[in-house]
């Protein structure tokens, strides 16, 4: 096996020779834009390690990584539409830096790409392949549909919160470690488990990407800090500070998170110092922790060696914590 770094690195090499170099241009040319904007290129590393440790040589797993690495892609577009968000990885969003009917075009082909890539397997597994997207796709619509409904809802509860990331986050990087154990062709059983540990792995990962909303910093993080309060979506801050805070106080946050602003600056103060005073920030670690530690159990269950189930490990534990 490589390093987890390695395996990023392999996937980088692999998409730069990749370059769609045709016409019309206003839509190739986001696509070129926002695939070579860079990003951590989690999903592609977790599916390439995910076939090597089941046995199976990652390049096997690079035209499936490039089909994942597109999708995901394509959701960060219609995602920023819907957040209207300015900017992602450092640079404008293809909406902003072209416009939105370009962006929604361009979201549309780059799921179609999903499927091609894919079919460069043979078809029995490209079968299992595009199964798996379809069913993490339609959810990865539901989550990102709810998401925008509970915009507008006051009486969200934190367990509705929690199946709505799942669907949003946690099924597209679970679908990419089980597209990873399909490829090396493991036991059903073993497809279950890998998934169950990226559903754990993508919980804490959109924990954390709520906690960076607001508490990381622009130039690392690569995006616009208090978005999520701006749209008012009930994120897992919201939900824990609801459980500390004092009446008035939460009659306050509630208020503030019904309400839509045209200049943001004071809400976004007042709800970072509610925020501050209940222990948002440690109580959010503390949770991404407890789910980092569940994918942790998960894999015990995993019969592969036990120097790999490390690799694992480390990965999701150096994802605790991350800035960008
Ligand atoms: C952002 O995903 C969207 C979420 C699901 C939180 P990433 O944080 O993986 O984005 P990039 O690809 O590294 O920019
Ligand atoms: C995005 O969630 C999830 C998908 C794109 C499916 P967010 O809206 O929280 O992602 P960011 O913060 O804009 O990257
Ligand atoms: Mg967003
Ligand atoms: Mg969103
Ligand atoms: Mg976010």
């Amino acid at each position: 096996m490589y390093s987890t770094a390695q395996y990023t690195n392999f996937f980088i090499s692999y998409l730069e020779n990749q370059i769609i170099d045709k016409e019309p241009k206003n839509l190739y040319d986001p696509i070129a834009y926002m695939m070579s904007l860079g990003g951590k290129r989690l999903r592609p590393t977790l599916m390439l390690l995910t076939t090597e440790i089941f046995g199976t040589d990652y390049k096997m797993a690079l035209p499936a990584a490039l089909a994942i690495e597109v999708f995901h892609n394509s959701s960060l577009i219609h995602d920023d539409i819907i957040d209207e968000d300015p900017i992602r990885r450092g640079k404008a969003t293809v909406h902003k830096k072209w416009n939105t009917n370009i962006a929604i075009l361009t979201g549309d082909a780059m799921i179609i790409l999903t499927y091609q890539y894919l079919l460069n397997y043979e078809p029995n597994l490209a079968k299992d392949l595009i199964k798996a997207v379809n069913k993490m796709g339609i959810k990865v619509c539901e989550g990102q549909i709810l998401d925008v409904d509970f915009e507008t809802r006051q009486d969200v509860t934190v367990s509705e919160y929690l199946k709505m990331i799942k669907y949003k986050t946690g099924a597209l990087i679970a679908a990419s470690m089980k597209m990873g154990a399909i490829i090396a062709q493991t036991s059903d059983e073993n497809c279950e488990l890998i998934y169950d540990f990226g559903i754990n792995i993508g919980l804490a990962f959109q924990l954390q990407d709520d906690y960076l909303d607001l508490f990381g910093d622009t130039p690392t993080f690569g995006r616009r800090l208090g978005g999520d309060i701006i749209s008012n979506k009930k994120t897992y801050l919201y939900f824990k500070a609801l459980e500390i805070l004092t009446e008035s106080e939460k009659e306050l946050l509630t208020k503030l998170y019904a309400v839509r602003l045209e200049d943001n600056t004071d809400k976004i103060k007042t709800i970072t110092t509610l925020f501050l005073k209940s222990g948002v920030p440690e109580a959010t670690q503390d949770s991404i922790k407890k789910y980092t530690f569940k994918a942790s159990k998960i894999l015990d269950k995993i019969n592969i060696e036990e120097d790999k189930k490390t690799v694992l490990r480390d990965f999701a534990e150096s994802l605790i914590g991350r800035r960008v």
